[in-house]
């Protein structure tokens, strides 16, 4: 206990020392996200990635999401406290399907969600986030989108948007997906009044039994605005640490196994501190790549303004 009351004193002296940041994703663990100045969704973080003024960022999260904050701030610090920290869906794309898919439709969008690699996002037309993926996409001039990688958010936006053709690509959050219809009603039988919130990274059989869909964040704002004092949480465990803060007297369960992104869970007190002082695990980005990736990303922090 007294060894973590001096590591955050470490943290702080030294965001002040070197004029760092520290942004955290809900998923990190709770001591993790207790030492960050901003918490938040993928959205709201690449949003005070951009706006900063900080010299170094330090992002604890997984790689695209350092990767993000240096493609918009190519002239910053961008530190990770675990270098290894990564997102198996960012990688579940692949250059030839979006070479194939260009020469096949005249009219195309190539539409990525934020959680993929700088190399995909070069391929694309725009980013996406959850908590945005609609709105953008319903207002794309082309009819024809490919989204990639995560056939799961795909298939929720396609329902959102029907006008569009939206062709799916064969990706997945492996925690999102592995949440079962089943998982579910076994908590509802245990809780039968508790409501059920989820990630649109979850399969279409979960999202059908829910009484809301959002990012992490939307699903955080849904508890605290809301007169129930049960729910279901169908996301990453991770979100529990703001859900409580906001909202003591409500309840949280989640679907057993719980989900747990293990890559989000190599954020510690400790790695964050080592990094903040030895300034060691710099994301890097070729010019090249970074400015190819830059334009998706600010097309869509612009169609968010
Ligand atoms: P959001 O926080 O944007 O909802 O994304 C969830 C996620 O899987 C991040 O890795
Ligand atoms: Fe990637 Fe899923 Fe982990 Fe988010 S929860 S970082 S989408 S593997």
């Amino acid at each position: 206990m007294v060894i973590k009351v001096k590591m955050y004193a470490q943290i702080e002296k030294l965001k002040k020392q070197k004029n760092a940041v520290v942004l955290a994703h809900y998923y990190v663990p709770d001591e993790v996200q207790k030492a960050a100045d901003f918490i938040g969704d993928s959205f709201y973080l690449a949003r005070a990635a951009e706006n900063t003024d900080a010299d170094i960022i330090v992002f604890c999260g997984v790689s695209f999401m350092g990767e993000s904050a240096k493609i918009l701030n190519p002239e910053k610090k961008v530190l990770m406290p675990d270098m290894s920290a990564d997102c198996a869906m960012a990688h579940m794309a692949s250059a030839e399907t979006v070479k194939k898919m260009r020469e096949e439709y005249d009219d195309l969008a190539v539409v990525c969600y934020i959680n993929s690699t700088a190399e995909l996002k070069c391929m694309s037309d725009v980013c996406v986030t959850s908590s945005n993926a609609v709105n953008i996409v319903k207002n794309l001039p082309n009819k024809n989108i490919f989204f990639i990688p995560d056939r799961n958010l795909g298939a929720y936006v396609a329902r959102q948007v029907p006008e569009k053709n939206i062709i799916l690509n064969d990706g997945c959050c492996p925690i999102h997906a592995d949440i079962t219809p089943e998982q579910v009603l076994e908590q509802k039988t245990l809780h039968p009044t508790a409501l059920v919130l989820t990630h649109p990274e979850c399969a279409d059989e979960v999202l059908k039994i829910s009484n809301f869909v959002g990012s992490t964040a939307e699903i955080i704002s849904y508890v605290k605005n809301s007169g129930h004092d049960e729910f279901i949480i169908c996301t990453e465990t991770g979100v529990k640490f703001k859900l409580e803060e906001g909202s003591a007297n409500k309840k949280f369960y989640f679907p057993n196994p719980c989900p747990m992104c293990l890559d989000m869970k190599k954020n510690t007190l400790k790695n964050l501190l080592e990094c903040l002082e030895n300034e060691k695990n710099t994301v890097e980005i070729s010019e090249e790549v970074r400015k190819k990736a830059y334009a998706p990303l600010a097309r869509m922090l612009e169609a968010a303004k």
